[in-house]
């Protein structure tokens, strides 16, 4: 495999603090088996000082779910990218789709977070997708062009391993309905064309670009196999320490596959 692959979870609204303690000391002895893959967890805000203080010194590496581009000021009910480091977070959910559509970001915050990011010298985690009428209508690429094309503009010299894409469906979020694995290999195959096109092929080829929707242990070998996935971000089936065990699993396998 020529990158590294990455496993991250994604909480969303989901844990009390307590929760998140039982959750990060069952997965901290399990990530460190797994020597070949990054495994990330996205957690609420507030959970993330506990997540982020477990965490340091280990294999995981502790995530946000979001953040805000300014570092300080008026901006009531947000956290910063400052806030994020001082509390162990290495890593960031940008762009996610529910943030998109039940909280209005637009592309061009979407990119403003994705640079503030690299620049504080956290790994944002961009999401793209489209919806499913979007798909039907055959705008599939129009709308993750776009998406993707937006960030670019504004990452400057960032190098491919400052940053992770996650291609993310928005059919396939939540609905147990993923795609096929020939639907994940070609949206991210393209992403990656683009992303060679616009920024050059050492960032391309060091990039790590994400399947996103419905990944559960059932499906994800045969996902993690297609050539340019590197790894996926998993909702639902990140809630349970074991089933989140067995896709970190699926991707040390699928290292060890290529390598073979
Ligand atoms: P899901 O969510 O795995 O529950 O489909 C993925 C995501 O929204 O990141």
């Amino acid at each position: 495999m020529a990158r590294r692959p990455m496993m991250a979870a994604n909480w969303k609204m989901n844990k009390t603090v307590r929760e998140a303690q039982e959750y990060t000391a069952g997965l901290l002895p399990r990530a460190s088996d797994a020597k070949e893959v990054d495994v990330a967890i996205c957690v609420p805000f507030t959970s993330l000082h506990e997540v982020g203080r477990m965490a340091e010194n280990s294999a995981v590496i502790a995530g946000a779910q979001n953040f805000y581009y300014e570092d300080s000021g008026a901006y009531t009910g947000e956290v910063s990218a400052p806030m994020l480091l001082d509390v162990g977070a290495r890593a960031v959910i940008v762009g996610h789709s529910e943030r998109r559509e039940v909280f209005g970001e637009t592309d061009e915050m979407v990119a403003r977070k994705a640079k503030r990011a690299v620049e504080a010298d956290i790994l944002p985690i961009v999401c793209v997708g489209e919806t499913k009428e979007e798909r039907d209508a055959g705008r599939m690429w129009e709308k993750v062009s776009g998406q993707v094309g937006q960030v670019v503009d504004e990452l400057d010299d960032a190098g491919g391993e400052s940053v992770v894409f996650a291609y993310e469906p928005i059919w396939a979020i939540g609905t147990g309905d993923t795609a096929t694995s020939e639907d994940a290999q070609d949206a991210i195959g393209r992403i990656r064309e683009l992303l060679g096109e616009t920024k050059g092929d050492g960032f391309a080829g060091s990039v790590r670009i994400l399947y996103g929707g419905s990944v559960k242990p059932e499906n994800a070998a045969e996902i993690m196999a297609q050539e340019d996935v590197d790894g996926a971000l998993v909702g639902g089936a990140s809630l349970e320490v074991e089933s989140f065990v067995e896709l970190v699993g699926a991707a040390q396998n699928a290292v060890a596959q290529t390598d073979e």
